[in-house]
């Protein structure tokens, strides 16, 4: 079937298998390689995008679904100002190791702000769906607390 859907800001149209995610459909299909293949079952929020202002994990969304939405993904954000803005602090708290969960920790963190977070605490809950191995989440709280102060 053919889905429509605006991805960063401009209309797209693919044709998908009624069984896919847009997590495939996204890195396979368009070449969205910012979007991350984690877990494939919605436990690590690696493949996290904002769908219609909301994050979600792309591997548990079917893409037959998101015709006529609008998806953001990791590579746009981290082009906007308040996207660079979270990178920046990612990397001067020394939040960012092997990388592979920090797209989907921007997304979040990212929606996160624009729904009106502001609080350390509330981002850690935002939070609880993305997992990362390196880091041990210290040095990305120091990242979202100097983030949120600088808002
Ligand atoms: S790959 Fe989607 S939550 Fe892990
Ligand atoms: S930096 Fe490696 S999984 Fe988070």
């Amino acid at each position: 079937m053919r889905v429509r859907f605006k991805l960063n800001g401009t209309l797209v149209e693919v044709e998908v298998e009624p069984h896919e995610t847009l997590l495939n459909v996204l890195r396979d299909g368009l070449k969205i390689k910012s979007v991350k293949y984690g877990c494939g079952v919605g436990e690590c929020g690696a493949c996290t995008v904002i769908l219609d202002g909301r994050p979600v994990t792309s591997c548990l969304v079917m893409a037959a679904k998101v015709d006529g939405s609008e998806v953001l993904t990791p590579d746009y954000i981290a082009r906007t100002e308040l996207g660079k803005r979270v990178v920046d602090a990612m990397l001067d708290e020394g939040a960012i190791q092997c990388g592979y969960c920090s797209p989907g920790f921007l997304t979040t963190i990212y929606a996160a702000i624009l729904k009106g977070i502001r609080d350390p605490e509330a981002m850690k809950r935002a939070l609880l769906g993305n997992l990362c191995r390196c880091t041990g989440y210290v040095n990305i709280m120091k990242a979202v607390k100097r983030l949120l102060e600088s808002l």
